[in-house]
C-alpha cells in the first residue's frame, strides 16, 4: 500500500465570477521513503497541492488516500488527528515563536498533543542533535542564523514522529551553503530512516537532490522525472557537515 495515493485531483478557488483551477486532475502516488521535489513557475499549483497532501485543505474532486485512509471524506477534527499523526511541516519562513528557545520551540507541538515532559523533552533533544543542533537548544530564534531556525523547524516537525515531511520552498530563505545544509539533512534522514520527503521548490539543484521530480504548469502534472541514484549519491558527499553555523549578519 503506498503512502500517499491521489487520483483525479481537483481544486478549484472561486471568487465571485472568477474561478481559478489551481489543481487540475493530479494523479500522484508517493511510497514510503521517497523523497519528491515539486517544481513549477509561480501561481502553477505547488502549495496548493502540498496543502492538500498535508490535509491542510481539501482537494474540489477526485480521491485521496493517507496511509489507507480516504482523506477527502474526513471531519475537520479527523482531518486534524491525521495532519498531528502523520504530518511534519516545514515552511520557507520558519515559523518559530521568538520568545521561546530552540528546544521549547520542538517541543510546543509536543505539548499540545499532551505528552509528558520527560518524553517531550527526550524527543526534543533527538531530534535537535538530529539536525546538529544540541549544543544550541537554549538559544532563541533571533539568536540563530536563517539555516539554523530551519533545522529547528526541521527538528520541530521530527519531533512529532511523522509519516512524512511536507516541506514548502524550505531553503526559499537561506542562502546556497545554508541551503545545501538543510538539503543534506533531508537526504541523511530519508536514506537513514526512510523518511519520506515531499518539498517544493523553485530551485534545480535543490530539487535535484530528490528521487523525482514532478513538475506542474497551470495546475497540471506536466511531467515526471526519476533522477539516477549515482547523481542523488554524489549530492550527498559533496553536502557539508552539519557544525553549528558561524552567524551570518
Ligand atoms: N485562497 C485562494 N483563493 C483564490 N485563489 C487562490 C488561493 N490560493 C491560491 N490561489 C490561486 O491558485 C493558483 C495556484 O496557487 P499556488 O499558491 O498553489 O501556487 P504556487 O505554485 O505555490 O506559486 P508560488 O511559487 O508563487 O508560491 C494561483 O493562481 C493562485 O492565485
Ligand atoms: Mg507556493
Amino acid at each position: 500500500m503506498p503512502l500517499l495515493e491521489l487520483k483525479g485531483i481537483t481544486r478549484q478557488y472561486k471568487s465571485g465570477q472568477i474561478r481559478v483551477d489551481a489543481l487540475k486532475d493530479i494523479t500522484l502516488t508517493v511510497e514510503q521513503g521517497d523523497f519528491i521535489s515539486i517544481m513549477g513557475p509561480s501561481g502553477s499549483g505547488k502549495s496548493t497541492l502540498l496543502n492538500v497532501i498535508g490535509c491542510l485543505d481539501r482537494p474540489t474532486s477526485g480521491t485521496y488516500e493517507l496511509a489507507g485512509q480516504r482523506v477527502e471524506r474526513c471531519s475537520d477534527s479527523r482531518l486534524a488527528d491525521i495532519r498531528n499523526r502523520f504530518i511534519g511541516f516545514v515552511f520557507q519562513s520558519f515559523h518559530l515563536l521568538p520568545d521561546l528557545d530552540a528546544q521549547a520551540n520542538v517541543e510546543l507541538p509536543l505539548i499540545y498533543r499532551g505528552m509528558g515532559g520527560r518524553e517531550r523533552r527526550r524527543r526534543a533533544v533527538a531530534a535537535l542533535e538530529a539536525v546538529g543542533l544540541a549544543e544550541r537548544r537554549r538559544h532563541r530564534p533571533s539568536q540563530l542564523s536563517g539555516g539554523e531556525q530551519q533545522r529547528v523547524a526541521i527538528a520541530r516537525a521530527l519531533a512529532g514522529e511523522p509519516a512524512v515531511i511536507l516541506a514548502d520552498e524550505p531553503t526559499g530563505a537561506l542562502d546556497s551553503r545554508s541551503g545545501r545544509n538543510i538539503m543534506a539533512i533531508f537526504q541523511r534522514l530519508n536514506r537513514e530512516q526512510g523518511l519520506t520527503i515531499v518539498q517544493v521548490t523553485h530551485e534545480d539543484n535543490i530539487a535535484r537532490h530528490g528521487h523525482r521530480v514532478i513538475h506542474l504548469l497551470d495546475g497540471e502534472m506536466e511531467r515526471e522525472e526519476t533522477l539516477e541514484q549515482s547523481l542523488v549519491a554524489w549530492r550527498e558527499e559533496a553536502a557539508v557537515s552539519l557544525q553549528p553555523e558561524v552567524q551570518e549578519k
